[in-house]
């Protein structure tokens, strides 16, 4: 093979390998559902069972239980978040934190929460210190 032959072939490599690190990480956010996902749209919750929405949503951050651990997130059912007030805990779920948690209320960029549905996964969250 040419120089130039071998050359082209790395650049194809390299674009190859470039192409398939960016599906991995977008595949991975979507994954946790730490960044929305370019080819699925998620269809919205409408129950406002706290417990489904919690299973459906957070558990990938902080655990069946509450527990955290994953991507950075806080246990839910221990530490400070076992010191935050419902109003505190809504206002977490609905603004979330750029980059490290999704804001979930309707009235952000791509949340998908009611009021209602906020208060009733905030008032889970809250169930879950008392659970084992
Ligand atoms: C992509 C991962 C991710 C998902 C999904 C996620 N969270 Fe979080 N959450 C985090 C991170 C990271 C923090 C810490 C952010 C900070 O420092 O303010 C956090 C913080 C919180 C806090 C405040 C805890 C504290 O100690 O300050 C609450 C309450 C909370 N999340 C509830 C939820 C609920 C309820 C859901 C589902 C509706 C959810 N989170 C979904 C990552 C996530």
């Amino acid at each position: 093979m040419s120089d130039a032959g071998s050359i082209k072939v790395w650049v194809l490599v390299f674009v190859a390998l470039f192409g398939v690190g960016t599906v991995a990480l977008v595949g991975i956010g979507c994954a946790v559902g730490a960044n929305q996902c370019p080819f699925v749209k998620h269809k919205a919750l409408t129950t406002t069972d706290g417990m489904t929405l919690y299973q459906s949503t957070c558990i990938g951050c902080h655990g069946a239980r509450g527990e955290g651990g994953t991507a950075d997130a806080p246990p839910l059912r221990s530490g400070e978040a076992a010191t935050m007030t419902l109003p505190q805990i809504e206002a977490k779920i609905a603004n979330g934190k750029p980059f490290f948690m999704p804001a979930y209320s309707k009235k952000k960029k791509h949340g998908t929460f009611s009021d209602a549905q906020i208060q009733a996964v905030a008032e889970y969250v809250i169930s879950l210190r008392t659970t084992s």
